[in-house]
């Protein structure tokens, strides 16, 4: 989970605190991504961080004197909130990435954890609610087909220039193979309309191809780039992943998903219903 960016479109909340800690209601960006992890089977978390994560550390950690506190008060119900069972086994990692090159540089930096296994890569910031997750979705694909598979849904021609952009070939069932992916083209070269989202599995040889990536205008290195130039060399699936998507890393996807969670919380549906 790379989460060494700037987070500047949230400034000034951003300044001290990650992007990722941002809440939709009571629970970090962050932790709807992990939860999404480990329910998908994933038993080691890495994060890329930065310098201004360590809040991000602290979260997973345990944290005794409040645990004591809520129990000595008899509030069990948040000790297993602050302390989830559901990570006990879980193994999380932090590495630094030192300068914020992009995507790409960030995922480099975990090569050395994960050696020759498939790995996923999880953004944070796009927050999905589907029944089966996305991650999940993705996971049964590449079970089955043993290959790197993106996860991509519809934008619109206005809104095509803010993503990795794929060019699909044949489509069978929901899968299709990827014949070439572009970084934020503009509408007229935008191959099709289908973007990849924060949500990738991806086979180990991604490190080598990575290795190659120049750095792009704005000194980062893209891992579509990458994927790019995989594409020479290996197959790829794209997943049209059922499911609802935020963009939390925008102003208006996180009021959204804030209102898409409270409208769904029986306990302040109705009030909030009026208030609109
Ligand atoms: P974004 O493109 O959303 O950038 O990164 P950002 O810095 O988080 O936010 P803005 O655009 O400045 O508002 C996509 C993901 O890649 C991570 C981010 O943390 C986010 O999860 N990232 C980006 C890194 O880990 N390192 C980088 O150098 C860049």
């Amino acid at each position: 989970m790379p989460v060494a960016g700037f987070g500047t479109r949230f400034l000034p909340a951003t300044k001290a605190i990650p992007k990722e800690m941002l809440p939709i209601i009571d629970k970090p960006l962050i932790e709807y991504a992990v939860e999404e992890a480990v329910n998908a089977g994933i038993e080691e978390v890495i994060f890329i961080t930065s310098h201004t994560k360590v809040a991000i550390e602290n979260h997973f950690d345990s944290n005794f004197e409040l645990e004591e506190k809520l129990s000595r008060n008899n509030k069990h119900e948040f000790i297993s909130l602050i302390n989830p069972e559901k990570y006990k086994n879980v193994r999380f990692t932090y590495v630094r990435q030192k300068s914020q090159k992009g995507l790409g540089d960030a995922i480099a930096h975990a090569s050395h954890l994960i050696e020759d296994e498939a790995f996923a890569v999880l953004l944070a910031d796009d927050l999905i609610f589907s029944e089966e997750s996305c991650l999940q979705q993705l996971i049964n694909i590449h079970e089955n087909s043993g290959l790197s598979v993106v996860g991509v849904n519809k934008v619109s021609k206005e809104d095509i220039s803010k993503y990795g952009v794929i060019n699909p070939s044949v489509e069978e069932d929901r899968n299709i193979f990827v014949n070439d992916i572009v970084e934020k083209p503009t509408i007229e070269n935008a191959p099709s309309d289908l973007a990849v989202v924060g949500r990738y599995i991806l086979d180990s040889s991604i490190f080598g191809y990575l290795k190659r990536v120049s750095e792009d205008k704005s000194n980062e290195i893209q891992l579509t780039d990458a994927i790019k130039l995989m594409l020479e060399e290996k197959k790829v699936l794209a997943c049209k992943y059922f499911g609802k998507k935020f963009d939390c890393g925008s102003k208006v996807g996180y009021v959204e998903a804030t209102l898409f969670k409270a409208l769904k919380d029986e306990s302040m549906k109705d009030m909030l219903k009026k208030y609109l």
